[in-house]
Formats: C-alpha cells, sequence, structure tokens
C-alpha cells in the first residue's frame, strides 16, 4: 500500500471504528487531582481519564465521560444511568455490596493535612474535638466519622476538595483527611500546607461497573491487562507521577 492509501485506510478507521464500538458512560468527579480535575474549558482530564481511555482503546469501546459529584456515583450505577465510573475510588467490602470493582490500578492511602504552622496531628484519634474537613462519601470521610461521630457537627463534608483546602487556607478548619497523591497535588498548588500524619491505611483504586455486568467487567479487566503489557500503564503513571 503506498503511503497515501494507508493515510486513508487509517484516516477512515479512525472515523469509523469509534461509531461501530459500544460507548460506555463512565462517571467521575472531576474534584481529585491528579486522577481527575477539570482543565481551562472544563472537561475532564487526569491519571484516571488517560486511564480509562487506554483501556477503552485496547479493549474496543468507546467512552463518554459523566461528571458528577462522588457522593452519587454508586447510586449512578445502580441506577443504570452510568455504566462504569473511574474516580479514585477505593475497593471497599461496603461498596462491593453495591457495585462491582475491577482489579486493582492504583495504591493509595488516607493522610491528614494541616496548615504549615498550625499543630500537627498524625492520627485520626487527635482529631477528636478538631474541625475536620473530608469529601463526602468518601473513605476519608468515613474514617472520620468513625472517631467524630457521623452527626458531628465538626465534621464539614463538602462536594469539593477546593472548597475543603481552601477553608483550611483560611483556617476555618483544623485539619483534611485526603488520599496521599491528592494532598500532594493541592501542597504543589497552595502554598502553607503540610502532611502531618503518616499514610493511615492502604487503598486500592478500582474502576466499577454496574453489579453483574460481568461482560464490561471483563472488557475492562482485559483492557488494564493489555496496557499493563504493552507499557501503555507504566507511560501515563510516569506522566502524572513524576516520582514513580
Ligand atoms: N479514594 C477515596 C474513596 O474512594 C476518595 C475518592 C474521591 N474521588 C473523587 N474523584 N472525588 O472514597
Amino acid at each position: 500500500m503506498s503511503k497515501a492509501s494507508l493515510f486513508v485506510a487509517a484516516l477512515l478507521f479512525a472515523v469509523c471504528a469509534p461509531l461501530a464500538a459500544a460507548e460506555v458512560v463512565v462517571g467521575t468527579n472531576a474534584e481529585f487531582p491528579p486522577f481527575e480535575f477539570t482543565d481551562d474549558n472544563n472537561n475532564p482530564i487526569g491519571y484516571d481519564m488517560d486511564i480509562i481511555q487506554a483501556v477503552a482503546d485496547a479493549a474496543g469501546f468507546s467512552v463518554r465521560i459523566q461528571n458528577q459529584a462522588f457522593d452519587t456515583l454508586v447510586e449512578g450505577l445502580e441506577s443504570g444511568k452510568l455504566d462504569a465510573a473511574i474516580s479514585g475510588m477505593t475497593i471497599t467490602e461496603a461498596r462491593k455490596q453495591k457495585i462491582d470493582f475491577s482489579q486493582p490500578y492504583y495504591n493509595a492511602a488516607q493522610v491528614i493535612v494541616v496548615q504549615e504552622e498550625g499543630e500537627g496531628y498524625e492520627t485520626i484519634e487527635q482529631l477528636k474535638g478538631k474541625i475536620v474537613g473530608v469529601q463526602l462519601g468518601t473513605t476519608g470521610a468515613g474514617m472520620v466519622e468513625t472517631v467524630l461521630g457521623e452527626d458531628n457537627p465538626n465534621l464539614k463534608q463538602f462536594r469539593k476538595y477546593n472548597e475543603v483546602f481552601s477553608d483550611l487556607k483560611l483556617g476555618r478548619i483544623d485539619a483534611i483527611v485526603v488520599d496521599l497523591p491528592v494532598a500532594q497535588a493541592y501542597m504543589r498548588r497552595l502554598s502553607g500546607l503540610r502532611i502531618s500524619s503518616p499514610r493511615m491505611s492502604e487503598e486500592e483504586y478500582g474502576i466499577a461497573v454496574r453489579k453483574g455486568n460481568a461482560e464490561l467487567l471483563q472488557k475492562i479487566n482485559d483492557g488494564l491487562t493489555a496496557i499493563r503489557a504493552n507499557g501503555e500503564y507504566d507511560r501515563i503513571t510516569d506522566k502524572w507521577f513524576q516520582e514513580n
């Protein structure tokens, strides 16, 4: 084949392949850098967005991203509004009652973030009596609930991490419990903050699907296996996490 006809063939494939492939509606909460956040045009970008696109390319489906509140993703899957979710979502027993997870694709941990000059807390127990910010529906929120109690007014549950971190900067809250890589991303954007605890949990992120959707789960797992084998997973991880 000539170069020109190869080019035309590639172009035709690029235009037509997505039409043939099934479209998978993937929920996320683009408030969680570097996993998912928005660019200047409000488009979700980040590690998870690259991972799901690479998985979809490898497994032969196309993706439509739906950006919504984190605490609505599980119900979105249950109601069938979403086919899948990728959102730095920790695989937990409680969530596994309601949704199914892919093989893990990232390891994270909860940590405590405080003002650089302020008091540092090293354990969840030390947050008793403090005003603590979390994101609604997260594992971090669950950890803080175990010591502060669910209805404690000192437990401030936000929908957006931007607001949690600006409240810490302003001194409206004493501490934040959040996933380590997200704490690091915010500390690169904002000065005057520090991580005061060690890793307080070991968590694995998975891609979620509606319970019982074995076909899509299989495609996603196959896609993850393929991108680990072909180097794409490492390329994406290096792109977003320089330390790896
Ligand atoms: N890993 C935590 C959890 O699963 C926090 C995830 C928050 N993700 C987000 N995109 N806001 O609960």
